[in-house]
């Protein structure tokens, strides 16, 4: 199955080592992240996860609740977690999904085959509290993701779901943000009282709200 940005985010109960939780439950009101790496005991995957426990406090900010998943099995993931923990200097502690009978895997289109027949690529979604599918980007195994992008694309999501606006290349959290074209100039100054400064007349900037 595909998944498309704006789509329900499909639901399911998985066994993890946090115990068995179901997906919308174990979320609640938060936004989510749902990652997947190709295998355990791997050093990419190893550097991923811990870099996603030392961020935790960046999550928690955000009202973002994390999930792993593989397809290797819970006992697997448990040993696995020691080194993570020992090695990357952290504590991992969010749910990683043992996603044996890859089901959680399928419904996410987490597998491509003509990658690896059998493990799961590194896919990230980004669901928000409207349990809908926000982003997802997708590496291949041999490229460990960047963390702060994530975070900051959290930061674009949050914003722009708040505001009227839209999020510039490269932008971060403080920059000066765009109006989005359905809002014309005159409301713009109405509505953004920091100021609107128009370069063009579909290239307007404001403060970030
Ligand atoms: C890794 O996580 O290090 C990895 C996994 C599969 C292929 C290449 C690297």
């Amino acid at each position: 199955m595909s998944i498309h940005l704006g789509d329900d985010a499909p639901n399911f109960k998985a066994s993890t080592t946090e115990g068995e939780i179901d997906f919308y439950q174990y979320l609640g009101d938060s936004w989510g992240v749902l990652f997947s790496h190709p295998a355990d005991f791997t050093p990419v995957c190893t550097t991923e996860l811990g870099r996603t426990a030392l961020l935790k406090e960046e999550f928690a900010k955000r009202n973002v609740k994390v999930l792993a998943v593989s397809v290797d099995p819970l006992d697997k993931h448990i040993t696995w977690v020691k080194d993570i923990n020992e090695t990357q200097h952290c504590s991992v502690d969010f749910p990683i999904i043992a996603d044996e009978d890859r089901k959680v895997a399928t419904l996410y289109d987490m597998i491509h085959p003509n990658a690896s027949a059998t493990f799961t690529v590194r896919s990230l979604f980004i669901i928000g509290p409207d349990k809908k599918i926000k982003l997802f980007i997708t590496y291949p195994a041999s490229t460990g993701r960047n963390f702060v992008e994530v975070l900051r694309v959290i930061d674009s999501l949050q914003l722009t779901a708040k505001h009227s606006v839209a999020t510039p290349a490269d932008w971060k959290e403080g920059d000066d943000v765009i109006v989005v074209p359905a809002v014309s100039t005159e409301d713009a100054i109405k509505k953004f009282p920091k100021g609107v400064n128009v370069v063009k007349p579909y290239l307007r900037y404001t403060p970030q709200p």
